[in-house]
């Protein structure tokens, strides 16, 4: 048995039976339907630029159709590292039981879905709005296959915990949506429904795959899985910097606005903030994540201030 409590009563074929039983496809979601350009497509709170004064209500209009972008945009390209970084889990035993094996091919195959669906999200807002949104990551592949790349360079057990993180945060996206339901459109809040229910399978993979990485591992070397979890951070937030520009880029065309530099710094200031707190810090403080960083190393949770 694994000497993780956060890791107890999970199995890998009751994951599976979950996933069968919850799967759903991408036209399911979308039923031929658009989005509603004419109000608030995600949560006030997703975008917090309430408070910047020299913004009028059209331009917030604008801002929250520009997070609806983001927040698909940057999913579809971060995700794109699970399939690979899952199909190497299963290769690293690959008489294992076959349960495990049909979790991992089936949670790689949900997050190529996943794509599917956030990219078709990504040209339906498009299409709802009447313009195009600045995206971090090129038609081309360039810039995905080089996070990628570096995202695969880190040990098994860092990129196991940072899904983990990630996957968590999706639940409370959801939840948020829900709860902000007046201000969410009904088509983002069911795509975000369906990514979680998907989601909420894998964090259990994550979970079980982490305890048993964990159980081969030294205490210094489960340490040192958290320096690599920030220095993934520091490379996330490089990229949330250039997203929430693009937001403003995006805001300034559309709307044929200026803004002068102390207006601009402020914009950029609460864009970041408001994207990081959406793509990372929603899943890092979420409270089961950190018992799990806790009971793994309670060394590496304090690096990530979860002491
Ligand atoms: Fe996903
Ligand atoms: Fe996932």
């Amino acid at each position: 048995m694994t000497p993780y409590t956060f890791a107890r009563g999970l199995a890998y074929a009751n994951v599976v039976a979950a996933s069968e039983r919850v799967a759903w496809t991408v036209d399911d979601v979308f039923e031929r339907r658009r989005f509603d350009a004419s109000a608030a497509i995600v949560p006030a709170s997703w975008v917090g630029a309430d408070g910047l004064p020299f913004l009028e209500a059209e331009d917030r209009l604008v801002l929250n159709h520009c997070r609806a972008f983001s927040y698909v945009h940057l999913l579809r390209n971060f995700e794109e590292f699970a399939p690979p970084h899952l199909a190497g889990a299963a290769a690293d035993r690959w008489h294992d039981e076959r349960a495990r094996l049909r979790a991992l091919f089936r949670f790689a195959d949900e997050e190529m879905k996943h794509q599917q669906l956030f990219l078709r999200a990504e040209r339906a807002l498009e299409e709802s709005c009447g313009w195009t949104f600045g995206g971090w990551f090129d038609d081309d592949g360039l810039r995905v296959a080089e996070v990628t790349r570096a995202l695969l360079d880190h040990s098994p057990l860092a990129r196991f915990l940072v899904v983990l993180a990630l996957e968590w945060g999706t639940q409370r996206h959801y939840v948020e949506s829900v709860r902000g339901a007046h201000e969410t459109d009904p088509l983002y809040a069911d795509l975000l429904r369906a990514h979680w229910v998907e989601e909420a399978q894998h964090v259990k993979i994550d979970t079980l795959e982490i305890a048993a990485l964990a159980e081969t591992m030294s205490a210094a070397e489960r340490a040192a899985a958290f320096d690599e979890l920030l220095a993934i951070g520091d490379l996330v937030d490089g990229v949330l910097v250039e997203q929430a520009r693009l937001e403003i880029a995006t805001l300034a065309v559309v709307r044929g606005r200026r803004f002068s530099d102390v207006q601009r710094a402020a914009l950029e200031q609460a864009l970041h903030g408001s994207l990081g707190a959406i793509m990372s810090g929603v899943g890092l403080s979420h409270p089961t994540f950190a018992a799990v960083a806790r009971e793994l190393s309670p060394e590496g949770a304090a690096k990530l201030g979860l002491a």
